[in-house]
């Protein structure tokens, strides 16, 4: 069965049982989800309906159902192997405060294994897992006996919190929940033992398939605090397992989903490795969604989390020497398998992304290895340096003990960080480095520790970087000359007038102001036609010979912020701030000084309108 047909079956069954289908909602996660469980990609279908589950009245009903687009990325050092990606798409039946286990189980089984309306798979390949209590909830008695009604009793095993309980981050709706699984070997492993099955699942030999959470309890800060107002369903199961289940594949790459990635990657291929090739697969797919949902390449969050992706696709693409502008078919053949799903907007400007980001990358790239190469074998080469560890893998736990030459302690946060801020080396590329040259493992303790002071190294960095811009930007509108004062505020009627042109998306990115012109960088996908610079020309010029007043306030800075003051999102800024107003036209948040009135400005002449960066463009404009 093609995917398309499973998001089809999938919505047609929970239509029927008065479910409203609701569209996928953008990747970027609301900022409310970012603030509260410091979540940057939709990662859940249950994401976007967060406060519906904690109460609030969907216009929709109490029953929906979709398939959203989601990102994880915490796996991401095991896609290659069968099952795991980072952009995957989750078929979702929610019932707000409406249905319960009893429903949501019967139909998670009918779907499973109906031939006529589902996906008619063998229920003797089925096993189940509930929750098996805590001092939080009971044992899931009431789950497993529902489930007993479909399945034989020694399918069903009973597992702790960290398998069967289900919450989106500390914070929102949780709850226990059921898990199926579905067998794939060829042969089919029959009645399994509870140790049985969790080896069998270690080994992929089952998958997991759809997960039914039962969402009546909510968390704060990691700790279940209590009930919530109504007892939910929450479901997700990934198309891409799915796929790969009915199809009869090993993998999610043979499925119709990737299979004609995975054909191009193949032909351009010039060694082979086939968990680079899954790699290069996954994240070029990953990366062309994230871009079609407006973010583009950076140095922090969501802008980082696609960078580290492509560069990783060009890490590995270069492993198998696959060239990287041929990466423009592969790109075609991730937005043609979705056409018709998902709209991707400019296409042309989404392969520009990456190809740019590649380029920025390959600058530094070949001189950051060959200096990583060189510590790395300054380190192995010391005599007497010799450490038993055992060998941990991320994933499937401790596994035997290995000797290795590089201790762990001597790889720092510090130290990843500077290759990232000098070479532009994602946190997980130099371990991997790392890894591959020594052979050895992380413990999964170094591994978070290791992030965690990466993650502050970074912190640190932006924390600085803000201070620097807050100076360059006081330094860019504090100059003190008359000429110098006239640019400050055309700069503002500049900016207004740009949001007026392109729209409101237009955001400020840095300005910068000497007594000969001004220079303004704007977040903007692409080049300025001549007849908006002349339009934004012609709207300045006019405000200027409208002789408009301008003001300042000081002001609560909360109360300017509502009351729609442009200024940078990423800035902090102090309680009481200063607000400068041209008329109506324009209002920011500003230290000043201005001109008090526009006709003392002159003409307005845009000089220069170009490209700084992919998404980011740069006005020179002067005043005659
Ligand atoms: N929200 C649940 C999951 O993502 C269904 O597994």
């Amino acid at each position: 069965m093609e995917s398309q047909e499973i998001r089809k079956r999938f919505l047609a069954f929970f239509e029927k049982r008065g479910h409203a289908i609701i569209p996928s909602a953008s990747l970027v996660a609301p900022d409310e989800s970012e603030k509260t469980n410091k979540t940057l990609f939709i990662s859940a279908g249950m994401q976007p309906l967060i406060p519906y589950l904690l109460g609030k009245d969907h216009p929709k009903g109490k029953r929906l159902a979709n398939v959203q687009k989601s990102v994880r990325t915490q796996d991401i050092e095991e896609v290659g192997d069968k099952t795991h990606d980072t952009f995957f798409e989750m078929l979702g039946n929610w019932s707000l405060g409406d249905y319960f286990k009893e429903d949501a189980i019967k139909w998670s089984y009918e779907l499973l294994t109906d031939k006529e309306e589902g996906f008619g798979l063998d229920p003797n390949r089925l096993y189940i897992t509930v929750f098996a209590g805590d001092e939080n909830a009971p044992r899931d008695n009431e789950a497993a006996e529902i489930w007993k009604k479909y399945i034989p009793e020694n399918r069903i095993y009973f597992l702790p919190a960290d398998k069967n309980w289900w919450s989106a981050g500390d914070n929102g709706p949780s709850g226990p929940d059921t898990e199926m699984y579905y067998d794939i070997t060829p042969e089919g492993l029959g009645d399994l033992t509870h140790e049985e099955f969790l080896k069998a699942d270690n080994e992929q030999k089952i998958v997991e398939i759809w997960n039914d959470v039962f969402m009546e309890y909510e968390k704060k800060d990691g700790k279940v605090v209590g009930k919530l107002p109504s007892r939910n369903v929450d479901t997700g199961a990934g198309l891409e397992r799915l796929a790969m289940v009915l199809q009869k594949k090993d993998s999610i790459f043979d499925t119709d989903l990737f299979i004609s990635i995975m054909s191009k990657i193949d032909e351009l291929k010039k060694s082979s490795d086939i968990r680079s090739e899954r790699i290069v697969a996954d994240h070029i797919r990953t990366s062309v969604f994230i871009i079609a949902d407006h973010v583009i390449p950076a140095n922090t969050d969501k802008g980082y989390v696609l960078r580290r992706i492509i560069r990783r696709a060009v890490r590995y693409a270069d492993k198998l020497g696959v060239e990287m502008h041929a990466i423009g078919e592969v790109i075609d053949l991730v937005t043609n398998k979705y056409r018709g799903v998902y709209d991707f907007g400019d296409e042309e400007y989404i392969r520009e992304v990456i190809l740019e980001e590649e380029h920025k990358f390959r600058k530094t790239l070949e001189k950051g290895l060959k200096i990583l190469h060189r510590k790395i074998e300054a380190q192995i080469g010391r005599p007497g340096q010799t450490y038993k560890v055992h060998h941990v893998s991320l994933v499937h736990g401790p596994d035997d003990i290995q000797m290795w030459d590089f201790p762990p302690s001597e790889v720092t946060g510090k130290w990843l960080f500077d290759f990232y801020q000098t070479f532009g080396f994602p946190f997980e590329m130099t371990l991997e480095e790392l890894k591959s040259h020594n052979k050895h493992y992380f413990f999964p303790q170094d591994y978070k520790r290791l992030q965690s002071e990466f993650n502050q190294e970074i912190e640190k960095h932006r924390e600085l970087s803000r201070a620097g811009a807050e100076q360059k930007f006081k330094g860019g509108l504090a100059g003190h000359s008359d000429v110098e004062v006239k640019y400050h505020t055309t700069t503002h009627l500049l900016h207004q007038a740009l949001r007026d042109v392109l729209g409101p998306e237009v955001q400020q990115e840095g300005s910068n102001i000497t007594p000969e012109r001004l220079r303004f960088d704007f977040a903007f996908p692409r080049k300025m036609t001549d007849e908006e610079k002349l339009r934004v020309e012609d709207i300045v010029n006019k405000k200027i010979k409208e002789a408009i007043p301008v003001q300042n306030v000081t002001m609560d800075k909360n109360e300017a912020i509502k009351s729609g003051a442009l200024h940078f999102f990423d800035q902090k800024y102090p309680d009481q701030v200063s607000v400068y107003s041209i008329g109506t036209y324009s209002k920011e948040l500003c230290g000043g000084p201005h001109v008090s009135n526009t006709s003392e400005l002159g003409i307005f002449k845009i000089q220069k309108e170009e490209a700084v960066s992919v998404g980011v463009r740069r006005i020179k404009a002067v005043l005659q």
